[in-house]
């Protein structure tokens, strides 16, 4: 029996969708039905999210490092990223659609139909559904230094007046906080170039449950884990429970 507490729901969560293609193989099947039934998960887990009070869901749909997949399985992948765009579930759960990552490296017709569907939710006030397309961390904190080393060469920005708050400000995800929770399924324990700065203090939840098996129920368990963990954020306990 789950319970949670509303009061303590994360604002922002983060996902590894991971093991699609274990899933696949371990029933005999192409990888790709594996991403198949990936997406149904991602409609449910938005749904679930989203009827708690979670305001900022990311996920990560598609790394840097995943162009480096066979041609065909990245043309599945694409080709299910628009399908998926279903603009009933958004509208249905007044979601909002967000993409961060290098968009430019997106075929034309995904950059197309992930501009009409942010375009068409951006009235949405409830959850925000970022997916993370053609994403790494490591390009984003380098496209980020790039940014500043431009204003200080232009003379806007002195090199002593650069700060956290700077360097934050030019991260793709610079429009929510940073995830309190950051989930993987699929059993690696890892961050495979995933949100490195904005994760400094997530709480991380790792399962062996395949992305196609996490269900609602899965994430609630998360998201009550999550409730159970003190955050010290650096001092001791004593601190952060006396007021
Ligand atoms: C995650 O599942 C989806 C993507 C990376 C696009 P995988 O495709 O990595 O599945 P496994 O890890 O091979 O099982
Ligand atoms: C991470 O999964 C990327 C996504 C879930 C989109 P991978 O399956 O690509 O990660 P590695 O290669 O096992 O680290
Ligand atoms: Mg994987």
């Amino acid at each position: 029996m789950i319970t949670l507490d509303y009061n303590r729901i994360p604002r922002h969560i983060a996902i590894i969708m991971d093991g699609n293609g274990r899933w696949a193989k371990a029933r005999g099947l192409e990888r790709s039905m594996g991403h198949q039934e990936g997406a149904q998960t991602v409609r449910d887990i938005t749904e679930a999210a989203a009827k708690v009070g979670v305001k900022y869901l990311t996920l990560y749909t598609f790394s840097t490092e995943n162009w480096n997949r066979p041609s065909h399985e990245v043309a599945a992948l694409m080709a299910l990223i628009i399908e998926s765009l279903e603009e009933e579930l958004f509208m249905k759960n007044n979601v909002r659609l967000r993409i961060i990552g290098d968009r430019s490296r997106l075929p034309e017709f995904v950059q197309k139909a992930l501009e009409r569907c942010e375009h068409n939710t951006a009235a949405n006030s409830g959850m925000t559904m970022v997916l993370a397309l053609s994403y790494s961390a490591r390009w984003e904190i380098t496209e980020a230094v790039r940014q500043l080393a431009e204003q200080v060469q232009r003379g806007v920005l002195r090199p002593e007046d650069i700060s956290e708050e700077n360097v934050q400000n030019q991260l793709t995800t610079s429009f929510m906080p940073d995830p309190e929770l950051l989930i993987r399924t699929g059993g690696e324990l890892r961050l495979s170039n995933y949100l490195l700065w904005q994760c400094a203090y997530s709480e991380l939840y790792f399962t062996e449950t395949y992305w196609p098996d996490f269900t609602a129920e899965h994430l609630y368990a998360a998201i009550e884990d999550y409730q159970s963990r003190e955050r010290r954020f650096g001092k001791t306990s004593e601190q952060v429970t006396t007021h």
